[in-house]
């Protein structure tokens, strides 16, 4: 082996991205293409136009994270890719890239699961700080430790239990979304609002400045299994994994938020106010900074809506995963994906943890979203391992994470 370099290729869903990790602990580069602009006007993925730009940029991705990395196709030892979840046409762009790429340079291929990729997100910055504060490269005591994972995205909304054992790690699942995934809420909100997309840095921005306890939104508990009807649930996200033996106190539901504040919106008149902010959030073009600039783009009263709505958006989230955490006997709290770039969300799980004397960690804003990186630090153990994905590796678009409830399953 050289220097265990790996190059990682994420394109899931609408984030083109290559990144070179060294031996899963030091990220040499991180490239992401974002198709926002080309999204932006639908106000959400349009999977045939994301292959299409996926195609357009992968190759000088690629290229920009090698060139990034100062490394050359000859310094890597493996290519890493994401397998699913995600858009059929989207992860083949990836795959097929990867597979050629690994082919014509005689390098072994690793397929990556994105959930667990996010999860990696957080040990990855975990390990970098560690090797800039100490020079240490070797994973510490907490990597062996029971961790509660929220993977909160626009994708998904999903509990896991991770630990590694002899060197792999293991997942399984604790809870999920039976319908929307929060960063979905996020952005439909937004979306009905008259705010930009991806609604998530929008909402969170604007959420500063207005009354949190304005509106009181609630979730009710989903009580029992019964309650499903056994009924497939319905969204992408909800369909990658099956509720029947999971602890109802552990599933989500974020379709009923997004109708309340539609109906809020029509009970108050607001659907006009949203419509004539389009033109001007476009203008914009970013979230305001200022309780000013919001006002200019925001009566109170709206502030005060979407302060609500992410206000229990959030609180949701941190009362299951607490609650998560404390049944499976979690030592840490890792939160990762879109959503936990958030930062009322970090605030809040930041004081709960520190209130009940746990540990609770978070990638960095840029390792939060989508990228490649996380799939390239995710690769490292099964590369060590020798775990490698064979010529056949194709997109799995509903791609599981872990075992089930008690059952931990090597993934
Ligand atoms: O992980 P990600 O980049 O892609 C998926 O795998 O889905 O997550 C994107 C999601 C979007 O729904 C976006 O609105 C949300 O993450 N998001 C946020 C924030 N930044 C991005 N949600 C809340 N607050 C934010 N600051
Ligand atoms: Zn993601």
């Amino acid at each position: 082996m050289g220097r265990g370099l790996i190059l990682g290729i994420e394109s899931s869903c609408d984030e083109t991205a290559a990144a070179v990790v060294e031996r899963g602990a030091r990220s040499l580069s991180s490239v992401v293409a974002s198709q926002i602009a080309t999204h932006l006007r639908y106000g959400g993925v349009v999977p045939e136009l994301a292959s299409r730009e996926h195609l357009r940029a992968i190759v000088p991705v690629v290229r920009a994270a090698l060139a990034e990395a100062g490394v050359g196709l000859g310094d890597l030892d493996a290519i890493a890719v994401t397998s699913g979840p995600g858009l059929a046409g989207a992860l083949l762009v990836g795959i097929t890239y990867a597979k050629a790429l690994a082919f014509a340079q005689g390098l072994p291929l690793v397929a990556v699961n994105h959930l667990e990729g996010h999860i990696h997100a957080v040990l990855l910055q975990e390990r970098e700080s560690h090797v800039s504060e100490s020079r240490r490269g070797a994973p510490d005591r907490e990597e062996s430790e029971r961790a509660l994972a929220l993977v909160v995205s626009g994708g998904h909304t999903h509990l896991y239990l991770a630990q590694p054992l002899d060197g792999t790690w293991r997942y399984s699942l604790i809870g999920r979304t039976l319908d929307d995934a929060a960063g979905e809420a996020y952005d439909k909100v937004a979306k009905l609002l008259g705010l930009g997309y991806p609604g998530g840095p929008w909402i969170d921005a604007l959420a500063r400045f207005g009354d949190p306890r304005a509106v009181p939104f609630t979730f009710a508990q989903i009580k029992t299994k019964a309650h499903l009807g056994g009924k497939a649930p319905r969204t992408k996200g909800a369909k990658t994994a099956p509720i029947a033996e999971l602890d109802p106190h552990f599933l989500f539901s974020f379709s009923g938020i997004k109708t309340a504040v539609l109906r809020y919106v029509e009970l108050h008149g607001l659907r006009e106010e949203a419509a004539s902010r389009v033109p001007r959030m476009l203008a914009v073009g970013k979230p305001p900074k200022t309780k000013e600039e919001g006002l200019e783009l925001c009566p109170q009263g709206t502030l005060d809506l979407i302060a609500s709505f992410q206000h229990a958006v959030v609180g949701d989230l941190l009362k299951k995963t607490f609650a998560a955490a404390e049944a499976v006997d979690a030592e840490r709290i890792l939160v990762t994906g879109g959503v936990a770039a958030n930062r009322e969300l970090r605030d809040r799980f930041a004081a709960e943890a520190a209130r009940r004397g746990l540990r609770v960690a978070f990638p960095t804003l840029a390792l939060s979203t989508d990228n490649a990186a996380m799939i390239a630090a995710a690769a490292w153990p099964r590369f060590v391992a020798g775990n490698f994905a064979g010529a056949n590796l194709s997109a799995e678009p509903s791609l599981v994470l872990g075992g089930q409830g008690t059952k931990e399953q090597e993934n």
